[in-house]
């Protein structure tokens, strides 16, 4: 078979992994050519790309960031950019494409794959936000290092007697914000599924420094919301596939912190530092198993399928069901949480 892979979308640590894994298999097993398309869906626009073989891939088992580059280009913003993307897949005479990318990516694959384009997605984002699989890659490895971070804050706070307030990435989920959270014992964790109180959050945090604490650790996703009409947030702006752009939020929050309850407060924005470097052990190994489960998918005709990850096992489910609805904390995990909170 003659094969493209791209990926697209926020980047995140694990995507060389996969690209490792499908070439490898791709190559020694089934004999493929494969196209590596450089900035996602722009190199299928632009026809720019790279022939794959082992040795390229050699050392990038643990290489954050992706060797082909990303973007967030999306062809359905562009006139003739679909028919441009199908038209470079025929006159590469391409038997199939693997897309590597978020929601956006997979979403406009899927659509793609409507209009006739042969292609099996593999889930990636820091944020674990896709539908049908209980895990995207680089999870993980953002949830470490945001851990380290809430960690290491602790110390700095409670010598200084402050409340710290650390803003995590998170679109529209909170699963980073409640993983670390947990994970580092946050006095309080702020996500977008649970609009929160700033009135009562000042109050409980409060309540726990007049009782002799002296630090408090907020952690806020960069999506999370308030109460309609409690307090002002920032303005939002949109990215190519109309996903809202964030980051700040954690300002507004620790000002009102500092104002209605008097303890000195600083704010910490961990932003892409969670997206780049090395991945954790458990996301090599993710990013792998995709990998090999999708250039199997490819030779099975999984065509408009997604590699998933269900009990444990790899699994294959359809595009369609990945993108219809973006998956969000659990009522459980997070009513463990809430058992933390001052
Ligand atoms: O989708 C992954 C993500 O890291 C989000 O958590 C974040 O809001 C967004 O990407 C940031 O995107 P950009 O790299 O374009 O600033």
């Amino acid at each position: 078979m003659r094969l493209g892979v791209l990926t697209g979308g926020g980047d995140c640590p694990g995507l060389n992994a996969v690209i490792r894994a499908v070439v490898r298999k791709a190559k020694r097993h089934y004999g493929d050519e494969v196209l590596g398309f450089h900035d996602g869906y722009r190199g299928l626009l632009e026809n720019d790309f790279e022939l794959l073989d082992v040795n390229r891939l050699q050392h990038t088992l643990p290489l954050g960031g992706t060797i082909l580059g990303t973007s967030r280009v999306n062809p359905f913003k562009l006139t003739d950019g679909v028919a441009t993307v199908l038209e470079t897949v025929k006159a590469n005479e391409l038997d199939g494409l693997i897309a590597i990318g978020g929601e956006g990516t997979l979403s406009c694959s899927h659509a793609l794959f409507e209009r006739g384009l042969k292609v099996v997605g593999v889930p990636k984002t820091i944020d674990n936000d896709i539908g049908a699989t209980e895990r995207t890659f680089g999870f993980d490895t953002a949830v470490s290092i945001a851990t380290e971070a809430i960690d290491r804050l602790r110390t700095t706070a409670e010598s200084h007697n402050r409340i710290m307030v650390v803003e995590v990435m998170g679109r529209h989920v909170g699963h980073i914000a409640t993983w670390a959270g947990l994970a580092g014992g946050a006095t309080r964790t702020l996500i977008p599924e649970e609009p929160f109180d700033i009135a009562e959050v000042c109050e409980s945090l409060a309540r726990r420094h007049e009782g002799g604490r002296y630090a408090s650790v907020v952690v806020v996703a960069e999506g999370a919301k308030p109460v309609e009409g409690s307090m002002e947030i920032p303005v939002e702006t949109f990215d190519d596939f109309g996903h809202v752009r964030l980051g700040g939020i954690s300002y507004h929050i620790a000002a009102e912190i500092e104002k209605r309850t008097g303890y000195e407060t600083r704010v910490t924005v961990l932003g892409h530092v969670q997206r780049g470097g090395t991945p954790t052990a458990f996301d090599r190994v993710l990013s792998t198993r995709f990998g090999i489960a999708a250039i199997d998918a490819v030779h099975d005709e999984n065509w408009g399928d997604m590699v998933a990850l269900v009990n444990d096992r790899i699994v294959v489910v359809p595009l369609a069901d990945a993108v219809a609805d973006l998956k969000h904390v659990s009522p459980e995990l997070w009513d463990t949480a809430r058992q933390f909170f001052a």
